[in-house]
């Protein structure tokens, strides 16, 4: 396993990611009946700014460097894209209390401090000193069970919540030639024990056209979906990460037009020369 989130933690991806984490987490907290998450791929939790893997790529400075300054201040987006951006906002200040943008949440940081306390997390990492740093992090949170086990396994294990209702990330490197594959395989297995559950699957996009394959496996599953990417610039084969997604299995109502929102505001403020995004709602 060579991939370390530190070297990528607040990165445009993580922000699209962490954006849309945070508004379905909003809205399954409108319900008073308490939810899991499920983080399947959870890295370390917590990221360093000015730590040595994050000063080796500097990401952050186009992703959530765009949205807050070095001095902590908030960076506004126009309008109503600004209160939608609030709960993931407010994350991100919650960690740099101290002043300054020198801390990054992760998606089970985000978790932790959205979540209420009959709300429940769980929080999987299969990289072993990732892992020791996850454990480390979130031991003492009472809400909260750790395991190291593959993501899939972890799934079908785990699902479905004792408490019928629940959020589950799917949020893999990529760097294997299988992973895509696991990954739709983690959302057919999951939805067959969890078939109400909230899903969200990550995907990247490099020009090499895996997310069209991914969004053409997703469009066959019979289920209510919807997805949203967003390119900072043209994706060219062997050009990096020039964009990202996520599928969202079993949208919240009203989503799709937040996400549409928030989209378009992100694109202009993440873009790195052709941005662009796209949004899909599918009924099953
Ligand atoms: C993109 S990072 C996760 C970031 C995190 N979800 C967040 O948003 O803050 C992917 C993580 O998956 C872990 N990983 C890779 N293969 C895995 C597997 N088969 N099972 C579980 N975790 C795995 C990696 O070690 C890495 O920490």
């Amino acid at each position: 396993m060579n991939y370390r989130h530190a070297y990528h933690a607040g990165n445009h991806a993580d922000v699209l990611k962490h954006v849309v984490l945070a508004r379905v987490i909003e809205h399954l907290k409108q319900k008073e009946a308490p939810f899991r998450f499920y983080d399947a791929h959870g890295g370390i939790g917590r990221y360093d700014l000015g730590g040595v893997e994050a000063e080796k790529t500097f990401e952050w400075r186009e992703g959530v460097g765009r949205l807050f300054s070095t001095d902590g201040a908030p960076l506004p987006l126009s309008g109503e894209a600004e209160a939608l951006l609030a709960p993931w906002r407010t994350c991100v200040a919650a960690m740099n209390e101290e002043g300054g943008l020198k801390q990054y949440p992760g998606s089970p940081e985000i978790a932790r401090l959205m979540l209420r306390p009959v709300d429940r997390l769980r929080l999987n990492e299969l990289h072993p000193v990732d892992y020791e740093t996850l454990l480390k992090a979130y031991a003492h949170d009472g809400r909260t069970a750790l395991s190291r086990l593959d993501a899939l396994v972890f799934l079908k294990s785990q699902l479905p919540p004792p408490e019928r209702r629940g959020l589950v990330l799917i949020d893999p490197p990529y760097e294997k030639t299988d992973e895509a594959e696991r990954a739709l395989r983690m959302l057919s297995e999951g939805l067959k024990r969890f078939a109400t559950g909230v899903f969200l699957l990550w995907f990247p996009v490099t020009g090499d056209g895996l997310d069209r394959h991914i969004l053409n496996r997703v469009r066959d599953m019979p289920v209510k979906h919807l997805w949203v990417s967003l390119n900072v610039r043209k994706p060219m084969p062997d050009g990096g990460l020039a964009g990202s997604g996520v599928v969202v299995i079993n949208p919240p109502w009203k989503l799709g037009g937040e996400l549409e929102v928030l989209a378009h505001t992100l694109a202009e403020r993440l873009s790195q020369g052709e941005p662009r995004y796209e949004i899909k709602n599918a009924a099953p």
